[in-house]
């Protein structure tokens, strides 16, 4: 049987779909309050998108451990073999808007929201184990070179190697990015990586640094760029297409939690800092310790209210999961909190897909939307100290163990030494086969195809640092394509 709709207020309504007016032709009437308020809601249904990773899609399923890790952690969702803890993930493409085609050659988004007994840990990761840079001064200009141009409101290939070539550590980055791996098939067929170093810390108060891995159980599968201008002329959503019809016909994609674990104290022992974004630990160091098993088994009922409204945040860890003194990690702590507020408000947390399934007892009060309970459970304990006894009280049994630090606080410059090429040279000569590599060189001269000569030879000379051949395969790749038709992608003052 249908319900009888009524207004947001609650009051029956006569009718869903003619106006009141004043005799048949009209006018309408202003005292039609609900044809205004239909339109009034519909002004106020969008909310703003992410202002990176916009386009995303999500699932819901359970992360079950099934190896012993509590040596290195007390976080109570590791706490047995066998325990079960809830998770929302969230990929994502990071530069296009939400409307943008899902099989874009992008860096994705590898977010993982675990509903711990102790809180919530948010796992915001990508498919990549790295990323383009290493002081969050620079995330804001790399986002802008990753989106439209001020003028002609087009993707600049530009701005995009014009910054590259300025940041020669994003050369391991943007050699994954060019790489086969730069196009997923789809969410269930890639990897994903903590990417930043975090730190665990057991019941002893040890502490140990730690990466974390998720390895895609299906194998991992990539569209070449042809299969992906194909796929996006026929459709734009062929990630959610996917991740729809495995999960209506029973094929739940998995992955396979690995850490990799350093001491403390061991770091001042790495032959690089441990803590730096652009590089791995290399797996014969560190090798891969299995953990548990994820497997995502639901597509969320309603994607605006779990997938829209999910707020991922690095500043979410629990009890026996920390921070490390990654300065990009650092930095994020403080943004995407930030981010949330501004996008979802200042009760974001409150929301369906961000509410805790821990009790939840804080002195935070009023605000806009303050849509449920405004108290602790007892009127009178608005503040603290205060003499009540069901008040909410910290627990310092959950303070972090301390980390020792003594240096000078100083902007320490990053210069790009060597090391920053090892990484990526290993990638090019070790990982990537003879076709893997030519495979590269063409996706790489196709992306900067539309750049100045300029832009190009710089770029040239960063990969010279990886390797020789890496540079002149690029080269050779670029300088035999067919010439593209001039672009509106001029950069103006270059050209003076
Ligand atoms: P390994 O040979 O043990 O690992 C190579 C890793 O590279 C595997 O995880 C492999 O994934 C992954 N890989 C293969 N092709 C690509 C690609 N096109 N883009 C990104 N990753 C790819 O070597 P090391 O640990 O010594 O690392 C060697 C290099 O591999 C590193 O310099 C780094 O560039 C890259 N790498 C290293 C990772 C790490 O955490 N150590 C993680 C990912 C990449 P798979 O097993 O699915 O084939
Ligand atoms: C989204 C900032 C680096 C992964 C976002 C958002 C902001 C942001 C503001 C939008 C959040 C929202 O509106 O919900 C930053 C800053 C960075 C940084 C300031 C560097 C200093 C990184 C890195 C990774 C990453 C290194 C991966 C290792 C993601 C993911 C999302 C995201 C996966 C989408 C989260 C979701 O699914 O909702 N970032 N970011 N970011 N970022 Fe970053």
């Amino acid at each position: 049987m249908s319900k009888r709709q009524t207004t947001s207020a609650g009051a029956p309504v006569p009718t869903n779909e003619t106006s009141k007016t004043a005799g048949a032709r009209g006018p309408v009437l202003l005292e039609d309050y609900q044809l205004i308020e239909k339109l009034a809601h519909q002004n106020r249904e969008r909310i703003p998108e992410r202002a990176v990773h916009a386009k995303g899609w999500g699932l819901q399923g359970t992360f079950t451990v099934t190896h012993d890790i509590t040596k290195y952690t007390r976080a109570k969702l590791f706490s047995e073999i066998g325990k079960q803890t809830e998770v929302l993930s969230r990929w994502s493409t990071v530069a296009g808007e939400q409307g943008a085609a899902d099989a874009e050659r992008d860096v994705r988004g590898f977010s993982l929201k675990f509903y711990t007994e102790e809180g919530n840990w948010d796992m915001v990761g990508n498919n990549t184990p790295i990323f383009f840079v290493r002081d969050a001064y620079k995330f804001p200009d790399f986002i802008r070179t990753q989106k439209r141009h001020p003028q002609t409101n087009l993707r600049s290939p530009e701005a995009m190697f014009d910054f590259w070539a300025g940041q020669p550590e994003s050369v391991h980055q943007v050699t994954i990015l060019m790489s086969d791996r730069g196009i997923p098939k789809n969410p269930a067929h890639m990897h994903g990586y903590g990417s930043h170093t975090f730190s665990m810390w057991n019941e002893a108060g040890e502490r140990h640094w730690v990466k974390f891995h998720f390895r895609c159980q299906q194998p991992i599968e990539n569209h070449t760029n042809e299969e992906a201008k194909k796929l996006i002329g026929e459709t734009r959503e062929s990630f959610q297409e996917d991740l729809w019809t495995m999960i209506s016909e029973g094929r739940f994609p998995k992955w396979t939690l690995f850490i990799q674990v350093m001491k403390e104290g061991e770091e001042d022992r790495f032959p690089f800092n441990p803590f730096d974004l652009t590089k791995v630990w290399p797996h014969a160091d560190y090798p891969l310790i299995e953990v548990g098993e994820l497997e995502m088994h639901t597509l969320p009922e309603n994607y605006f209210q779990m997938v829209e409204n999910a707020a991922y945040s690095p500043s979410n860890v629990v009890p026996g999961i920390g921070f490390s003194p990654d300065k990009m990690l650092q930095a994020r702590i403080f943004s995407y909190a930030d981010a949330h507020r501004y996008r979802l408000g200042t009760h974001y947390e409150a929301l369906p897909a961000n509410a805790p399934k821990a009790p939840v007892a804080h002195y935070h009060k009023d605000g806009a939307m303050r849509f449920f309970r405004n108290d602790t459970g007892n009127p009178d304990a608005y503040y603290e100290p205060n003499q009540y006894e069901d008040a909410p009280r910290a627990d310092p049994s959950v303070q972090e163990p301390p980390l020792k630090i003594d240096a000078e606080a100083y902007r320490y410059p990053q210069e790009v030494t060597e090391d920053d090429f090892v990484q990526p040279r290993a990638l090019y000569l070790e990982v990537l086969d003879d076709d893997a590599r030519k495979r590269l060189h063409q996706n790489m001269a196709g992306a900067m195809g539309p750049c100045s000569d300029a832009v190009k030879e710089r770029w040239y000379a960063v990969l010279e640092r990886v390797h020789p051949d890496y540079a002149r395969g690029v080269r050779e790749a670029a300088e035999s394509a067919p010439a593209l038709p001039v672009t509106p992608d001029t950069p103006a003052k270059a050209a003076e």
